[in-house]
C-alpha cells in the first residue's frame, strides 16, 4: 500500500496508545504456561501479538478472543502444551520466536518454528547456543543461527549466562527455560534491557532474584493464572511525541502510557534536546508504571546518544532519527549496531530513506551522525519494517510538499491504529 502523507497545518489533541507490545506478548505466553484461566486486557490486536496467539493455539493452548483487546487464556501448566502439528509460524515476530525457543526447549517433544522474509535473517543463536548448553537441541540453517529452527527440547539444566547484547528477548528466553530446571539459572546483563519479564515473573508469582546486572531464577516453579491490563504502548506513542516536538504547531497529550524507565528512554534524550515534555506518573498496573505524557512544539538542538541508554530507546531510533534530522546542530547515534539486525537493517534503511528527503546523515558501524536541517516530500520505501514507516510518516508531517511511502502496510505489525490516530491529531 502506498500511503500519502502531507504537511499538516497543526498537530493537537488527545489519544491512548494501543497495548504494549512486549508486554502483549509475555502476558499471553506467561498464561499460557499457567495453572488455570488467566484474563489479559487491553491486548495488543496488532499482527505480531497475533502471530504469538496462533503459535500457543497450534500449541495446545486454548484461547478465547481477542475481542476489543480481552483475552481469556485457558492453560494447564508446561505439562500442557503438545506436540504442534504443523510448522510454528511467527510471521515478522523476533519476541515471539525467541520467547518460544525459550518455552520448547524445556518441551520434551519436536517442533520447527519460522517465521517471515525479515525474520528468517535475523540472528537466533543468541538464543539457541544457550539453551543449548542447557540441553535443548536446536537446529536451524546457517549452523542453527537462522530459521526454520527445529527444537527437540526437554531435561534442562541450569546455567550461569552473561548475555553478550544486552537483549531482553534473550534474558526471557533464558528465564522461562531456566524455570522448567532443577536448580538457579543465573543471566547476567552487559547493561539493562527491558524487565517487563522480570516484573510480570513477579506479579505471577514466581520467586526471582534481581541484583544489579544479574537475575536469578528458582526451577520448577509454577505460574499462577493472572488477571492483567495491559498498559500504552510507550513505542507506539513516541512516534506522536516526537511529532508534537518537531512540529511548529502542536499539543500532544498521550494517556494511560507506559513508563517503565528501562524503556522510557527516549524522554531523556528529548528532554535532553530541549524538548517541551511534562511526564506524570499516575499509578502501576501489573508491577508496571503508566502515566500521561504531554509534549509540544519545541526548539530542539542536537545530542550524542550512546552507552546505557541505547537499549532504553532502541525501538525508537527510527523517529528520534527524524527529530534530530531536523534539529539544530549535528546528533551523534553510537553503541546500536543492534539496529542492524532488527525488522530491517536499521542504519542502512533510515540513511538510504531520510536521505531522499534531504536528510543529512552519515552511517557509522554502530550508529550514525545527523546533521539537522529540513526535510522534503518524497516518495520512500518502509522496507517492510513498520518503524520505518511511521517514522516516515511523522517526517512526512512536518517536511514541505507531499511523501509518499510504499509499503505502508507494515505499521499494522505494531500499531493498526496508527493512521485514525493520526488522523484524530490532525482534524
Ligand atoms: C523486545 C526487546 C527488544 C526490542 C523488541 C522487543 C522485547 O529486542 O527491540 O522490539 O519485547 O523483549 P532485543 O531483545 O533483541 O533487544
Amino acid at each position: 500500500m502506498d500511503l500519502t502523507i502531507k504537511r499538516t497545518p497543526f498537530l493537537r489533541g488527545e489519544f491512548s496508545p494501543p497495548g504494549d507490545k512486549s508486554i502483549s506478548h509475555r502476558a499471553a505466553i506467561f498464561a499460557a504456561l499457567a495453572d488455570g484461566t488467566s484474563e489479559i486486557s487491553n491486548f495488543l490486536e496488532a499482527g505480531d501479538c497475533l502471530s504469538t496467539l496462533r503459535c500457543l493455539q497450534a500449541l495446545g493452548v486454548e484461547i478465547e478472543g481477542p475481542r476489543e483487546g480481552k483475552l481469556k487464556i485457558r492453560a494447564q501448566g508446561p505439562e500442557g502444551l503438545k506436540e504442534p502439528e504443523d510448522v510454528l509460524d511467527a510471521g515478522n515476530s523476533g519476541t515471539t520466536m525467541r520467547f518460544l525457543l525459550g518455552v520448547l526447549a524445556a518441551q520434551p517433544f519436536y517442533s520447527v518454528i519460522t517465521g517471515d522474509h525479515s525474520l528468517r535473517r535475523r540472528p537466533m543463536a543468541r538464543v539457541a547456543e544457550p539453551l543449548r548448553q542447557m540441553g535443548a537441541h536446536i537446529w536451524g540453517r546457517e549452523g542453527g543461527n537462522l530459521a526454520p529452527l527445529s527444537i527437540k527440547g526437554g531435561n534442562l539444566r541450569p546455567i550461569e549466562y552473561n548475555l553478550p547484547v544486552a537483549s531482553a528477548q534473550v534474558k526471557s528466553a533464558l528465564l522461562l527455560a531456566g524455570l522448567h530446571t532443577e536448580g538457579e539459572t543465573v543471566v547476567r546483563e552487559p547493561v539493562p534491557a527491558r524487565d517487563h519479564t522480570e516484573r510480570m515473573l513477579e506479579y505471577c508469582g514466581v520467586k526471582i532474584k534481581k541484583e544489579d546486572l544479574e537475575i536469578t531464577i528458582y526451577g520448577r516453579q509454577r505460574i499462577q493464572p493472572f488477571k492483567i491490563c495491559i498498559p500504552g504502548d510507550f513505542s507506539a506513542a513516541a512516534f506522536f511525541l516526537v511529532a508534537a516536538c518537531i512540529h511548529p504547531r502542536a499539543e500532544v497529550v498521550v494517556r494511560n502510557v507506559g513508563l517503565n524507565p528501562t524503556r522510557t528512554g527516549l524522554l531523556t534524550v528529548l528532554q535532553e534536546m530541549g524538548a517541551e515534555l511534562e511526564v506524570i506518573q499516575e499509578g502501576v498496573s501489573a508491577g508496571e508504571p503508566y502515566g500521561v505524557v504531554r509534549a509540544r512544539s519545541s526548539s530542539l538542538k542536537g545530542t550524542k546518544i550512546g552507552g546505557a541508554l541505547i537499549p532504553r530507546l532502541i525501538d525508537e531510533i527510527p523517529v528520534l532519527a527524524v527529530a534530530a534530522a531536523v534539529a539544530q546542530g549535528s546528533t551523534v547515534i553510537r553503541d546500536a549496531a543492534e539496529l542492524k539486525v532488527k525488522e530491517s537493517d536499521r542504519i542502512t534503511t533510515l540513511a538510504v530513506e531520510l536521505r531522499k528527503m534531504g536528510a543529512k546523515i552519515e552511517t557509522l558501524p554502530d550508529g550514525m551522525v545527523l546533521e539537522g536541517g529540513s526535510l522534503k516530500g518524497a516518495v520512500v520505501d518502509s522496507h517492510g519494517d513498520h518503524r520505518l514507516a511511521m517514522a516516515l510518516a511523522v517526517a512526512g508531517l512536518i517536511a514541505e510538499g507531499e511523501t509518499v511511502i510504499r509499503g505502508a502496510e507494515c505499521m499494522s505489525i505494531s500499531y493498526p491504529g496508527f493512521l485514525a490516530d493520526l488522523e484524530a491529531l490532525t482534524k
